[in-house]
C-alpha cells in the first residue's frame, strides 16, 4: 500500500500552481474565447491547458496511473491507480466572472477513493482528504456540521443544465426544502459545494447528472469529515451513479424527501 498522505502532499503545490494560472487567465479573459461543448456546456482553452498542466504534474507523482479527465486531453484509462480530474469546476462562473470555481482531483485505488483535493482558487483554500486519516482545509482539520433536522440546515444543489428528464421531481424536492430549511444555494461548482459540506458551511448537497470528475474528491472529503454520501436510493454509488446526496445527520431526512418525489 502506498503512502496516500504523502501523495496528496505532493499534489498540493501542483494544484496551487494550476489555480494561479487559471486566476491569471481570468484577468484577461474574453468571452469570445468560449467554445460550446454541448447544450449549456461551456469550455475554453483555460480548462484544457489547466488539465494538461495537471496531467503532466500527476504523471510524475504516480507514473503508471490511469486518468479520467473532463476535457480528455489524455487517453482515458483506468489503472490500479486512477486520477479523476476536473481541471476547472464552475466553468460557467469562470466565464461570467463569478468567483466560485475550483480544481478537483481524486485518486482511486482499484475501486476505492484514497485521496482527494479541491482547490477553491479565489479563496486560496485547499480542501484535502486521505482515506481513513481525515479531512483538512489548508492546515485545519475539518468536520461536517451537526444539525439534526432539515429545518436547521442550509442546503446546496445544482440545477440540471442538459438532461431535463427529472426536472419536475427535482423542483418538487426543492420546493419542500425551500419551505422547510434555512435555504438553498446554487453555487455553480459541485466540487466546491462538496468541500463546503465537508467543512460545515453547508449541511448537505444533492444533485443529479454529475460526472465522476465533479464528485470524486468531494465524496472522499465528505466521508472523511464524518458525513454520508450516497445516490438517491441510499447506495454507496455516487461516484459513477450520476446522483449524489452528501450530508451529516440530516441525510436520512433528505433521502426520504427525495425518494418521495423521485421516480424509481
Ligand atoms: C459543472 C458544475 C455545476 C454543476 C454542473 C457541472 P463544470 O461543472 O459542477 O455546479 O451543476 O452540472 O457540469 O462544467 O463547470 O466543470
Ligand atoms: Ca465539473
Ligand atoms: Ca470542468
Amino acid at each position: 500500500m502506498k503512502n496516500y498522505a504523502q501523495i496528496v502532499d505532493q499534489v498540493k503545490p501542483l494544484i496551487r500552481k494550476v489555480g494561479h494560472f487559471i486566476l491569471k487567465e481570468r484577468l484577461s479573459f474574453n468571452q469570445e474565447r468560449v467554445e460550446i461543448k454541448g447544450r449549456n456546456d461551456l469550455v475554453s482553452y483555460v480548462d484544457k491547458t489547466a488539465e494538461e498542466m495537471l496531467v503532466e504534474g500527476l504523471k510524475i507523482v504516480l507514473p503508471n496511473a490511469g486518468f479520467i479527465t473532463e476535457e480528455a486531453t489524455i487517453q482515458q484509462r483506468r489503472g490500479e491507480y486512477t486520477w479523476i480530474i476536473d481541471p476547472l469546476d464552475g466553468t460557467t462562473n469562470f466565464v461570467h466572472g463569478i468567483p466560485i470555481f475550483s480544481i478537483s482531483i481524486g485518486l482511486l485505488h482499484q475501486e476505492e477513493l484514497v485521496g482527494g483535493l479541491i482547490y477553491e482558487i479565489n479563496r486560496d483554500e485547499i480542501f484535502w482528504a486521505v482515506l481513513n486519516e481525515g479531512a483538512w482545509l489548508n492546515d485545519q482539520r475539518i468536520c461536517i456540521a451537526s444539525p439534526s433536522f432539515l429545518k436547521e440546515s442550509l442546503i446546496s444543489t445544482g440545477f440540471p443544465v442538459q438532461n431535463f428528464d427529472f426536472l419536475d421531481a427535482y423542483l418538487k424536492v426543492i420546493s419542500k426544502i425551500v419551505q422547510n430549511s434555512h435555504g438553498i444555494r446554487r453555487g455553480g461548482s459541485a466540487a466546491t459545494d462538496l468541500a463546503y459540506v465537508a467543512c460545515g458551511r453547508y449541511d448537505a448537497f444533492f444533485e443529479y447528472n454529475l460526472n465522476p470528475w465533479d464528485v470524486a474528491a468531494g465524496i472522499l472529503l465528505v466521508k472523511e469529515a464524518g458525513g454520508l454520501v450516497t445516490d438517491f436510493v441510499g447506495k454507496d454509488n455516487a461516484l459513477f451513479g450520476r446522483q449524489i446526496l452528501a450530508a451529516g445527520k440530516i441525510h436520512q431526512e433528505l433521502l426520504d424527501l427525495i425518494r418521495l418525489h423521485w421516480p424509481d
